[in-house]
């Protein structure tokens, strides 16, 4: 029987749904009847940190398990309960243009003996697979970030989990804010993708939503809430991506400090619109930044299940030998597409059809949400 050495990673921010796609890489590579069916027995070995682990590790070295951790299905029998993931994750672009290490991550991989890699990340952990796919390692992608803002894929992991807190917390807020009569301006993650705010803001009716996709008027988001107040709202929710701007504003950064990726880490608009309403309105006005609770806590249902249909798919391409492939979630099916047609863009609210200038809401009509 002939053996495959898979290697298996996290990259870039943690969210809820990584651990079920390891789990269900794990059970499908070793699930005893497919490989004899398959006549190739597989192994899983799970790399710590992302790209860092490949980038650090020692292979041969009596330490190398700082670095490996073989798997099983005792082992992750569990893990798809349970948040964040158990590899570890990291920022680290072995491309880096200021410290370039990829040469150590293909050496690395070499006598690590990894016949195959999965790449459970989002734009910039696919980035590098992309490379890597490129100077001929048989690599193998899954879709994962709070933000949905891949292409060629209708979920990516952690995005409904991270709804799910987002309308969870509204929940809250809406008490003490409707006790207080006060306006909560509640800032999401999502980069310069509004899907989280918009989404968010439909599962927990927020009176405004604000996308980085359109720049608002600060005047326009008073009237709104003055109209609201005359016509008997005691409180409001205005709901705020992280990369949403008004109109004339540079996005709001937390520093100027690059990563390795070359972004920068966005947040503060909440508290200037916040204070921005509290002036223009007179009415009392909060904020609040949801920040890093968006990507916590155990997976929700539908991220348990499209983590074991991502990983079971993950398995089927590299049984097929179909590498350089991205599994993805469309219309409805499980399907792959290739790693270079999802990398360089990014899938962002269209604002003709999902989104009303005039309410700064979700487009009302949801025959137009579908175009
Ligand atoms: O890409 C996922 C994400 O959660 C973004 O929404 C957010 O801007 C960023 O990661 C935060 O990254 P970090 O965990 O490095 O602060």
């Amino acid at each position: 029987m002939s053996k495959i050495r898979i290697g298996i990673l996290t990259g870039g921010g943690d969210c809820a749904g990584l651990n079920p796609a390891i789990k269900w890489v794990v059970k499908t590579a070793l699930d005893k009847r497919l490989q004899a069916e398959r006549g190739t027995e597989y192994e899983v070995w799970g790399i710590k940190d992302g790209w860092k682990g490949l980038v650090d590790v020692e292979p041969g070295s009596p330490r190398v398990s700082d670095w490996i951790m073989p798997l099983t299905p005792e082992i992750v029998r569990t893990w798809d309960r349970y948040g964040g993931t158990m590899l570890g994750t990291s920022r680290t672009n072995p491309y880096s243009p200021k410290n370039d290490q990829s040469r150590k991550v293909l050496s690395n991989i070499e006598k690590l003996g990894l016949d195959v890699l999965i790449a459970i990340g989002g734009d910039d952990t696919l980035g590098v697979a992309l490379k890597l796919a490129k100077e001929g390692i048989k690599i193998v992608g899954i879709p994962k970030t709070i933000d949905k803002d891949l292409t060629e894929t209708d979920y990516t992991l952690g995005f409904e989990t991270a709804l799910n807190v987002i309308t969870e917390e509204i929940d809250r807020l809406r008490t003490t804010a409707g006790s207080h009569k006060r306006i909560f301006v509640v800032e999401t993650m999502g980069r310069y993708a509004g899907w989280l705010a918009l989404e968010g803001g439909e599962s927990s009716g927020a009176y405004i939503i604000l996308i980085p996709e359109y720049d608002f008027s600060i005047e326009k988001v008073n009237e709104l809430i003055i109209e609201g107040r005359r016509e008997g709202a005691r409180y409001d929710i205005v709901m705020v991506a992280e990369g949403a701007k008004p109109v004339g504003y540079a996005e709001f950064v937390q520093e100027e400090r690059v990563d390795s990726f070359g972004h920068k880490a966005l947040g503060g608009i909440g508290d200037f619109l916040a204070r921005q309403i509290a002036k223009g309105t007179g009415f009392e006005c909060r904020s609040i930044a949801l920040s890093h609770l968006q990507r916590g806590g155990a997976p929700c249902a539908y991220d348990r299940r499209m983590g074991r249909y991502f990983g079971i798919a993950a398995v089927d391409l590299i049984v097929m030998e179909n590498y350089g492939k991205m599994v993805s979630y469309k219309n409805g099916r499980i399907t792959s597409v290739p790693l270079e047609k999802v990398i360089g863009k990014l899938n962002v609210v269209d604002v003709k059809t999902q989104y009303d200038t005039c309410l700064l809401y979700t487009s009302p009509s949801p025959r137009d949400r579908q175009k």
